[in-house]
């Protein structure tokens, strides 16, 4: 990496994947194999194994991240989990607006935004997920769209912005094999990039994730781009030889 560029940032998204058993397993083959890798890592893991893994992970290089919380700070909303309940796991990430949840869930831009003041809010780094459908991307929408998701987190969290993390994930290339090309992430990036330096005099500072089938093989070429500060990684972060592999391609 050059020296430039902000620390590699690389996250697996575990989705709803795991068993206690294999948690363990995971882990300790990921932990076996960090010497060398000196990116910032992290896992976001379903939420009833946080605390299996704050054991597991204690001490060690990689941080602990959740894939959601509620936008409310507690009370009677069956089912969800709060932020000061992240907090108390010692949870570092949270991914907020992943497409699976405003697809599946309904989860608004207004939303995905109160989320972020929450994450915010209990010094947690929010990784604020934007990207287009392959409808979208086919009708020259792309630029509205990620612009609008993120003009979203923008207003509501004000000047906290440089805070946050951001994930570009194509919903066309998440879980489809489908990757963005090099070229085509860093464009989006370069676009996420200005509307943060249009909003705080420390944009330079926000990772900007690229997620969407990026795996062992195609994370070099992505992590090459200029706005592209690390991955934030679903299926490949599930095997332990192609995670440690593109741990070890961004601590180049
Ligand atoms: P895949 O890497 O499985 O495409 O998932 C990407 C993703 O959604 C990470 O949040």
């Amino acid at each position: 990496m050059v020296m430039d560029k902000r620390m590699p940032l690389m996250v697996g998204n575990w989705k709803m994947n795991g068993s206690l058993s294999a948690n363990a397993t995971l882990v300790a083959d990921l932990l076996q194999g960090m010497a060398g890798v000196t990116c910032r890592t992290a896992v976001c893991v379903p939420s009833l194994y946080l605390s299996q893994m704050q054991g597991l992970l204690a001490g060690s290089a990689i941080d602990l991240g959740a894939q959601d919380v509620s936008a409310h700070a507690s009370g009677a909303y069956t089912g969800e989990v709060s932020s000061d309940m992240l907090r108390d796991f010692a949870v570092r990430y949270c991914i907020v607006g992943h497409s699976e949840r405003r697809q599946y869930h309904g989860e608004s831009d207004a939303m995905v935004a109160t989320k972020v003041q929450r994450v915010l809010a209990q010094g947690m780094t929010p990784i604020v997920c934007v990207g287009e459908t392959m409808a979208e991307r086919e009708a020259g929408q792309t630029e509205a769209v990620v612009k609008r998701q993120l003009a979203a987190v923008i207003h509501a969290n004000g000047h906290c912005i440089s805070e946050i993390a951001v994930a570009y994930e194509p919903v066309w290339a998440v879980g489809t094999g489908l990757t963005a090309s090099p070229e085509q992430a860093q464009q989006v990036h370069a676009i996420l990039r200005a509307q943060l330096r249009a909003a705080t005099a420390h944009a330079d500072r926000v990772s900007i994730l690229y997620g969407g089938s990026m795996n062992a093989a195609n994370a070099a070429n992505l992590l090459a781009q200029a706005d592209v500060d690390g991955g934030l990684i679903g299926g490949a972060s599930l095997k332990a030889p192609d995670f440690l592999s593109m741990l070890k391609t961004a601590s180049r």
